[in-house]
């Protein structure tokens, strides 16, 4: 039988970190190894054993976590939002040591409507909104996939779209949409995610493609669509 994939889990007692457990529970590829929690002291003897690291915790912790993946050169695989330039710094300085591949959104269907609305370079006269909703205990507002959508909105339609309308309420998982006007029609494109496991399912889909990767900064794009 092959051998699994040992996955290092940071963020374990969070609800991502609680999919991800249960997502690696029923895999015939990788399996959780080790997941350490904030309060205690690193087992670095099982932290060199990990072959993938998956991180869906908070900003602040970035910078430690990131530290401790490139002593012992492993990959890692970053879900965590409210990003500032500095964690983006860190994103850019760490790549360069180690397999990274941080998303927003670790969903596929994100991936694809990121690509979708590269069709909009070719209407960059019209107007354009981006709209999300999320439940009620969400920290960051507008969510790291607005803000990675609007990113490369902009890049495409070649100026600045108005911010990110962002709705938060319920229990509502990520609803984000995509409108361009014109006096005479509007097109939305929307994605919604029906529940949490999306997200994690696609964070150990990427860890599992990253494991064997050279150094570099990766996206979900990358593992739908190659690099
Ligand atoms: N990319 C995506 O697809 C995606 C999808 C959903 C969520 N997210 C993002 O993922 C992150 C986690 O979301 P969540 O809903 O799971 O949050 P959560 O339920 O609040 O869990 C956060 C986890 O991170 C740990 N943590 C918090 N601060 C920490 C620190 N300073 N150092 C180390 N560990 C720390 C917590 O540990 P304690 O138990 O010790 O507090 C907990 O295990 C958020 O940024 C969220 O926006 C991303």
């Amino acid at each position: 039988m092959k051998k699994k994939l040992k996955v290092g889990l940071i963020g374990s007692t969070g609800r991502m970190g609680q999919e991800i457990e249960k997502i690696l529970g029923a895999s015939s590829k990788s399996e959780l190894f080790y997941a350490p929690l904030r309060k205690e002291k690193l087992d670095e003897k099982k932290a060199a054993l990990v072959d993938v690291w998956i991180d869906f915790s908070q900003p602040e912790a970035f910078a430690g976590n990131l530290k401790m993946a490139e002593k012992f050169k492993k990959p890692f695989v970053c879900g965590t939002t409210g990003f500032t330039a500095k964690e983006k710094a860190l994103l850019k300085k760490y790549a360069a040591k180690i397999p990274l591949l941080w998303s927003s959104n670790m969903s596929l269907g994100v991936a694809v409507l990121n690509e979708a609305l590269k069709s909009f370079g070719a209407i960059p006269h019209f107007d354009f909104q981006i709209e999300e909703i999320h439940h009620n205990k969400k920290k960051d507002k507008p969510s790291g996939t607005a803000i990675t959508l609007q990113e490369n909105l902009n890049a495409v339609i070649g100026k600045a779209a108005p911010e990110p309308l962002a709705i938060r309420g319920g229990g509502v998982f990520g609803v984000h949409k995509i409108f361009a006007l014109s006096d005479e029609e509007v097109i939305t494109f929307e994605h919604q995610a029906l529940n949490r496991t999306v997200f994690a399912r696609g964070a150990v889909t990427a860890a599992e493609w990253l494991a064997n990767k050279k150094p570099g900064l990766y996206q979900m794009r990358d593992v739908l669509f190659g690099k």
